[in-house]
């Protein structure tokens, strides 16, 4: 169910350069589920359309929730300022999110994050681990500065870190890692840059678990205003499906990257 709701900040911090990771107290916590997202109001009245953030964290028991963000343009800098106490319109959960029901204890989970795309990864492995599943990480950055959540995701299994100039980590993109493994995951979760997620959709596009999140530029964020449209692999451009309400996760093989 889609709710607004006032929640406060708890906490805001920046954990990179200009990368915030906010944690966000409410009673639409409790319906949160890993891969969903929440769509934020920019307290400007200048800024009609909401934020669509990820969900990063989940603490069902506090009633918190965290997103990680980067400052990009007006909106998020506005975020980045609000401090402890504060509220923000918020309406979600909202969206399709990962499922994790697909892989049982002592199975083989690939998680592949690129950049501002790792944070819904981080709750999804914490409910993988505690389901018993092992959870290999892959997550690539343009550079060291930018590497976020890399201790969050040793927490729950291996992680190889890759960034692009080699200055941390391996040097070369996920692939280089995943390319060389020598066995197969029994579910892949996606999220990151579109050629990354290209790379997850084409080479994971026939295994029966493999799932993509997918980015659009978003208006009403339920469903209503067909601005977040994704096409349907093999049938005509009529074909759509809304990254707001039938994504933001879909398996892979299933509509155009
Ligand atoms: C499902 C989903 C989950 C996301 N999760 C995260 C996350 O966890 N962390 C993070 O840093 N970013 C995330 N983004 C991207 C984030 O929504 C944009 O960076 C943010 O809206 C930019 O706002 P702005 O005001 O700074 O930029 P502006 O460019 O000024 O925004 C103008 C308008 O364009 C929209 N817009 C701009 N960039 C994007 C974008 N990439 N995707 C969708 N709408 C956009 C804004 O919402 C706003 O309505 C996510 C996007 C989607 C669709
Ligand atoms: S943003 Fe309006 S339908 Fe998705």
């Amino acid at each position: 169910m889609i709710l607004v709701e006032d929640l406060t900040i708890v906490s805001q911090r920046e954990i990179a350069p200009r990368i915030f990771e906010m944690v966000l107290q409410g009673e639409m916590v409790a319906d949160m589920q890993v891969g969903q997202f929440v769509h934020l109001k920019v307290p400007d009245p200048s800024k009609l359309l909401r934020r669509p953030i990820s969900i990063s964290e989940i603490d069902y028991d506090k009633k918190e929730a965290t997103i990680v963000y980067r400052v990009e343009r007006e909106g998020t800098a506005i975020l980045s300022k609000m401090v402890a106490g504060q509220t923000i319109d918020t309406m979600g959960p909202q969206g399709n999110g990962f499922d994790i029901s697909v892989v049982d204890a002592g199975q083989k989970a690939l998680l592949v994050g690129g950049g501002i795309g790792v944070p819904p990864l981080v709750e999804t492995a914490k409910q993988l681990k505690a389901k018993g599943v092992e959870v290999v990480s892959v997550i690539g950055f343009a550079n060291k500065d930018a590497v976020i959540l890399e201790d969050k995701l040793r927490a729950c299994g291996d992680v190889y870190v890759t960034t692009d100039d080699g200055s941390y980590g391996i040097k070369g993109y996920v692939s280089t890692v995943i390319d060389g493994f020598d066995w197969t995951p029994d579910a892949v979760y996606s999220c990151g840059a579109p050629g990354m997620l290209k790379y997850v959709d084409s080479k994971f596009e026939n295994h029966p678990h493999a799932y993509v999140s997918m980015e659009a530029r978003m208006a009403c964020g339920m469903g209503a205003c067909y601005a977040c449209v994704v096409h349907v692999k093999g049938e005509s451009d009529a074909k759509n499906l809304r990254v707001c309400e039938e994504g933001p996760v879909f398996p892979t093989g299933k509509v155009i990257v």
